[in-house]
């Protein structure tokens, strides 16, 4: 890449400061289990609750009263059936992020793309089996920026006689990085869409639902992880933030990278990790042998290459060796133990996650093999990035020059959300009139995408789909752009899995870069994240018949249409074929 695409990709510099501690275990319940595959009943009734954070109460969007949600649990091979019962006044819908919904592509949640969102006191029921999967996933609401409150884990365990490629952890604990606002999401977003400015950044992050000592009156608020030496704890660490990719790092331990987006990886050892929104990854944590007389922050804060505004503040949850009757009578109690903190990577640190990125390779053994693509059959070139629309006639716009709103495309188009779900239009063939089946598989309009931005930075807008004929091997390449500022796109895919087969930084080059593509082990994963300034290339194979949205994780760049889908056909044989709706799909 030429410097001048460094100039348009500058990344910014902050420094975050710290404070003290204190108490509140959240404890996970364990799980039994039966023999065989089985089926798993949930009921999660959309409800209203008050929860105080930062000392201030409001009214705030749940799952059964819980803020984070409850946590499912399955094994590989078991049937999930999920009623969801809408109490509240918005609209709602559920997705199983990461569950690969074969041949369930009705119960993958997302609003207007494979079902209408489910009305006040409407219910559906959400039916799918977990075939082929295991690892840490998350659930979360699929509408609007609902899933700021709506999220909890979604944990599938090996089947009953399998174990994990490593050994069996001592305990197993979710820490599920969210984000906090002390206004409404929902207004925060529709006065975002209403001006077209950037929207009001969180006021904090939180582990497992707890924003920590860091922040003003949350002491008491803090999640701690109670351990005991010299044993393995498997953290299932998940990003359930809305806009933010976050780094997390725990004093004087190391971690071991086990797992991502519910594949098993290559272990590698790390002391920082970066996960962005939509990616869980499983790290083993080895306590110290002895009790060390001291405790240890664990903190997560943001990584950030824009040009916007964001929340720079940090989360802090505690390391605690518990105190039991074996430890030496000599220690020191809790509260004056020494506390020692994290040095985490610059906000803006491109070269560390590059390097982060990188370490990931797939297990790729006989038991858990890698089946990549190996030839391809339809190639893509996406470009990713945001962009403008023009201020509609009588209205005044905060956006880009006080005269555009912020937009976000592929390909510089902005995709529409249809008034009908697309699966079911696509399903009763009555697509004409909903969607069009022209989404450009290349830019039409080339230019130097991490250079000087063109002067017209106008989107298009429209709700149009790339069919793919089932079982196509596609091959993808995403290419951030300089427009309104180069930006790291967490982009996750709906009903696949795809394997990063390259990333580099400047503009892809199609003539020399793929001849160092990793097809033989690369990282199997939902969410990947394109580089800021660079590109990703994925591949896929299309086996998954349906209508599968594909966006960025950044919920604001969603809403600013940061999203499009593929269209995956029949095959010829009955188990390549999507199924009819269940009757309670939910109707517009
Ligand atoms: Cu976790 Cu379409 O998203």
């Amino acid at each position: 890449m030429g410097a001048a695409g460094f100039l348009f990709c500058s990344p910014t510099f902050v420094v975050a400061f710290l404070l003290a501690l204190s108490s509140l275990w959240v404890d996970f319940p364990r799980v039994s289990t039966g023999n065989g595959p089985v089926t798993r009943h949930y009921k999660f009734d959309i409800i209203l609750k008050n929860v105080t954070r930062l000392c201030r109460t409001k009214s705030i969007v749940t799952v059964n009263g819980k803020f984070p949600g409850p946590r499912i649990v399955a094994r590989e091979g078991d049937r999930v059936l999920l009623t969801v019962v809408n109490h509240v006044p918005n609209n709602i819908s559920l997705h199983w992020h990461g569950i690969r919904q074969l041949q369930s592509g009705w119960a993958d949640g997302p609003s207007y793309i494979t079902q209408c969102p489910i009305q006040t006191n409407q219910s559906y029921v959400y039916n799918f089996t977990i075939t082929g999967q295991r690892g840490t996933l998350f659930w979360h609401a699929h509408i609007s920026w609902l899933r700021a409150t709506l999220y909890g884990p979604l944990i599938i365990l090996p089947k009953h006689n399998d174990s994990y490629p490593f050994a069996k952890p001592h305990e197993e604990v979710p820490i599920m990085f969210g984000e906090w606002w002390n206004v409404d999401p929902e207004a925060v977003i529709s006065e975002a869409l209403r001006t077209g400015n950037g929207p009001n950044v969180s006021d904090a992050y939180t582990i497992n639902g707890l924003p920590g000592p860091l922040y003003n009156c949350s002491r008491k608020d803090t999640f701690r992880l109670k351990v005991e030496p010299g044993k393995t704890y498997l953290l299932r660490l998940i990003n359930a933030a809305v806009n933010d990719e976050l780094f997390f790092s725990i004093a004087n331990h190391t971690l071991t990278t086990v797992e991502a987006d519910a594949v098993y990886v290559k272990p590698f050892k790390t002391n920082v990790l970066l996960i962005a929104p939509g990616q869980t990854t499983s790290v083993l944590l080895k306590t110290k042998p002895h009790y060390p007389n001291a405790t240890f922050l664990m903190l997560a804060r943001p990584y950030f290459t824009g040009m916007g505004t964001f929340d720079n503040s940090t989360v802090a949850g505690i390391l605690e060796y518990s105190t039991t009757l074996s430890s030496p009578s000599s220690s020191i109690p809790v509260r004056n133990r020494p506390l020692f903190r994290p040095v985490l990577p610059r906000i803006g640190d491109i070269l560390f996650v590059e390097n982060f990125n990188s370490k990931f390779r797939s297990l790729a053994s006989a038991k858990f093999p890698a089946k990549v693509p190996q030839t391809v059959e339809k190639r893509f070139f996406f470009t990713v990035g945001q962009g403008t629309i023009p201020c509609p006639k009588n209205q005044t716009c905060q956006g880009p020059n006080n005269r555009t709103k912020f937009a976000a495309s592929f390909n510089n188009m902005s995709f529409v959300l249809p008034s009908i779900a697309l699966l079911q239009t696509h399903f009763f063939g009555q697509y004409s009139e909903f969607y069009s089946t022209d989404f450009p598989t290349f830019p039409l309009h080339p230019f130097n995408y991490t250079g000087t931005p063109p002067n017209n930075t106008n989107v298009r807008n429209g709700t149009k789909v790339v069919v793919l004929p089932f079982n196509t091997s596609v091959e993808l390449v995403m290419q951030d752009t300089s427009i309104l500022g180069c930006e790291s796109h967490p982009l996750h895919l709906h009903g696949f899995n795809f394997f990063v087969v390259g990333q580099g930084f400047g503009n892809f080059d199609a003539n020399r870069d793929p001849s160092s593509f990793n097809i033989v082990n690369p990282v199997e994963r939902n969410t990947v994240g394109v580089p800021s300034g660079g590109w990703v290339a994925i591949r896929f194979l299309a086996d998954n018949p349906g209508v599968w949205l594909m966006h960025c994780h950044f919920d604001i760049h969603l809403s600013w249409g940061l999203r499009m889908a593929w269209i995956v056909q029949d095959g010829k044989l009955p188990n390549q074929k999507l199924p009819p709706p269940p009757s309670d799909l939910p109707k517009c």
